[in-house]
């Protein structure tokens, strides 16, 4: 912050404090309230569920912020009424869930994560925050900094994935995108960095479980990601649901203000997720809303997500002397500087306007660049024969599967984005001059049986026997008379995200059937794979040719990709997230630590290692991996020192060539091994990615700088800090090259 910068921060505070004072505690008080927006859609406030929760008219006239309802139109009317209501006429904030686009839907965020490109994550954002302030919103409860490595987790979707350096790129490109260089700027929202700390280590992958990490691990695998949000200016920070130390971290105190306020130095609002003041009730950890509220506040919760606790205990707690009306004052101040910061108080409608809505909403340019954004998430996992692409537009194709002419591509996270608005893979093969496809269902998307829960209630076919025994034979026979099947199947949308936790992570069996008699008939088969998770592929991997995961990709799904499968362009995703060999391996991830009985030191058949017996410890496909329509070739790691000593760098190169026929992007990738430190290592850490587009036969040096500050951890001390002693460089296509060069680190 610059003199003149303070400046103006300073007298903003000083009206910003002079408002306070001039506040009854009660409205101090319901500034900490969050209500759902629904709430103020209808006349029925006094007798739906608002009175069930225990709201009551002075809630909906004095609530600091709304969730979940967009619309210039409506929320201009909303904060119109609100204002003219409110003693002080302080104008609401909206928020919502903008996960990954508005109404123009992008990839889901994991995908986003394969495309290694943090560019296409802020632009992506950028987009999602013009659509959304356009459409009245001021704040996104995005990004979703977990780190991730449990695939049985509904929300890996919302993540960029498994590794510490990819996610905190992404989520402070996230963040850059959302809010640009002043959020106060037309088009531009507030960001929510969430769900702090450690979500996305539920055990066993169940949702809202509890998490178990070691200090360490939590300090230097899932803080950083968070801490780049934070360090990038994130407006908010949302509490998570679970259990972190056996405390639930909405009640968290070393979380919330040892960690996060003390040491991370975040200074903005921190909100609960949904209803998790009250959930502490369930949690076991307080018998009442108001010991519930006590906890909350007393641990750095200032607002409040959609329960009474705080409106109808705070001013009781301060009374009793449990919670001061000061550290109230605190919280009402930082959700009064968010309206600030975001101009509120100048302007309450922002940038909501009904004409910009319509003319930005779904707009040309976004849907391109949701095409661009698609395309380049798509990750090949397998192409035997060189499969794809389909250049041939004559050729006779049969497009199989639930997902061939499917307009459900967005994901359970895409809340105002509308499926009439996506272009199915049927509809992007024919515009893309594939005139010679027939299109069979083959099956529906999930098994009768199986549960989705309410959200999914009339979206899934139950299967009539019959009728289901003669869509597999229409298709098996499709796929008889045609020269390629491209057989479009995954998860359905509901299996993903939050409350989606899986036990078995392959698709569903009506779908691996198909498969499987189609194979019968015919073996040039492409799987096109929509999923919100890394799943179990083995049976697919047995059957399928290719293999091109298009994960929930968005709007422009289908034209995305007919662009790859036509060859127009060329995949370049690499997974952010392995893919698991099977469920029983998971958690599993490339950046493990060495054990002391490493399998590559088992001799003679010997059993007594650190393996399974059935099944190998490498994932299916691994971090880091993907294939391209062309080849590239990697030469040896070059350093120009072997030794690093204080603030010396040293660069590290390698020559990368493309040896294929096609242009392609590489993604080269930069891991660093330490071989020996006073606390046991990961195996390998990534540390640094250059993304290179090549021509047949084009090379490049491709070079990394390596600094003492790449070196650092949390040593036995428990200090941040690098040790010095030999470390190795691996430079290479995915998380299990062996291309390495050695240094010392000399102090
Ligand atoms: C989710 C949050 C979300 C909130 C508001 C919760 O159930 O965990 O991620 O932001 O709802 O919709």
């Amino acid at each position: 912050m610059n003199s003149i910068e303070r400046k103006v921060r300073i007298r903003n505070m000083d009206k910003l404090e002079k408002l306070l004072e001039q506040m009854s505690l009660k409205e101090k008080i319901n500034q900490l309230l969050q209500l759902p927006g629904s709430y103020y859609e209808n006349d029925s406030f006094l007798t739906g569920p608002a009175q069930e929760r225990g709201f009551c008219e002075d809630n909906l006239k004095l609530a600091g912020s709304v969730l979940s309802v967009s619309g210039a139109g409506t929320l201009k009317a909303l904060q119109k009424k609100y204002i003219d209501r409110h003693p002080h006429h302080i104008p609401l904030l909206f928020m919502a869930d903008i996960i990954h686009g508005y109404k123009t839907i992008f990839p889901i965020p994991l995908a986003i994560g394969c495309t290694f490109e943090p560019e296409i994550m802020e632009k992506c954002c950028a987009i999602a925050a013009k659509e959304s302030a356009a459409a009245g919103l001021h704040v996104t409860f995005s990004p979703m900094a977990d780190l991730v490595r449990d695939a049985r987790w509904g929300r890996v979707m919302e993540s960029t994935g498994e590794d510490v350096y990819l996610n905190s790129c992404f989520a402070r490109a996230a963040v850059r995108g959302y809010q640009g260089e002043n959020v106060k700027e037309k088009g531009k929202i507030a960001a929510c960095v969430k769900h702090f700390a450690a979500y996305g280590a539920p055990e066993g992958g169940r949702e809202y479980n509890n998490v178990e990490l070691c200090d360490a691990t939590l300090k230097e695998d899932y803080l950083p990601a968070y801490q780049a949000a934070i360090d990038e200016g994130a407006g908010m920070v949302m509490a998570a649901f679970q259990t972190f130390n056996r405390i639930p971290a909405t009640a968290n105190k070393y979380l919330l203000t040892d960690i996060l306020r003390k040491q991370m130095h975040f200074q903005g609002v921190v909100i609960s997720d949904w209803m998790a003041v009250h959930e502490l009730v369930l949690h076991g950890m307080a018998d009442t809303d108001k010991e519930a509220a006590m906890l909350a506040f007393g641990a750095g919760v200032d607002v409040d997500m959609s329960t009474a606790a705080y409106a109808d205990n705070l001013e009781k707690l301060i009374e009793e002397g449990e919670i001061s009306e000061k550290d109230v004052d605190a919280a009402v101040l930082r959700v009064l500087e968010l309206k600030n910061k975001l101009g509120l108080f100048e302007n309450p409608y922002k940038d909501a306007d009904e004409e910009e809505e319509r003319r930005v909403v779904l707009c040309r340019e976004h849907r391109l660049w949701a095409r661009e954004a698609a395309a380049k998430s798509f990750v090949l996992l397998k192409n035997e024969s060189g499969l794809l692409p389909v250049t041939d537009r004559a050729e006779k194709i049969a497009l199989i599967g639930p997902y061939a002419d499917r307009k459900a591509m967005i994901s359970a996270w895409s809340i105002f984005g509308e499926e009439k608005d996506c272009i199915t893979v049927k509809e992007g093969l024919l515009e893309a001059g594939y005139l010679n496809i027939e299109v069979e269902e083959g099956c529906h998307m999930i098994d009768g049986h199986m549960q989705l829960g309410g959200l999914a209630r009339g979206s899934v076919g139950f299967e009539d026997e019959e009728q289901a025994g003669q869509m597999y034979k229409d298709a098996v026979d499709l796929a008889k008379r045609s020269d390629k099947v491209i057989l479009a199947i995954g998860e359905h949308r509901f299996q993903s995200g939050e409350a989606a936790s899986r036990a078995d992570i392959t698709i569903p069996k009506g779908q691996q059937e198909l498969l499987k008699g189609i194979y019968q008939v015919n073996r040039n088969i492409a799987a096109v794979i929509f999923t919100g998770r890394p799943l179990d592929l083995r049976e697919v991997e047995k059957y399928a040719k290719a293999i091109l995961i298009v994960w929930f990709p968005g709007t422009e799904g289908g034209n995305a990709i007919a662009d790859i499968l036509s060859g127009t362009k060329n995949p370049s995703g690499r997974l952010s997230m392995g893919f698991p060999y099977c469920v029983g391996q998971i958690p599993v991830h490339y950046s493990e630590f060495s054990t002391g009985r490493p399998a590559s030191t088992l001799k003679n058949g010997s059993r007594f290692g650190s393996v399974y017996m059935d099944i190998p410890n490498e994932p299916l496909y691994p971090f880091g991996y993907g294939l391209s329509y062309t080849e590239f070739q990697y030469g040896g790691v070059e350093l120009d020192k072997d030794i690093m000593t204080g603030s010396e760098e040293i660069t590290a190169s390698v020559t990368v060539k493309n040896t294929g026929n096609r242009c392609g992007e590489e993604i080269v990738q930069m891991y660093l091994q330490d071989k020996t430190g006073s606390v046991v290592r990961p195996k390998r850490e990534l540390k640094g990615i250059e993304k290179v587009s090549l021509k047949p036969g084009e090379s490049r040096e491709v070079k990394f700088i390596l600094d003492e500050n790449m070196l650092r951890f949390y040593t036995k001390s428990g200090e941040w800090d690098s040790e010095p002693g030999t470390f190795f460089v691996y430079i290479g296509k995915d998380s299990d090259t062996q291309n390495k060069a050695e240094f010392e680190l000399v102090k």
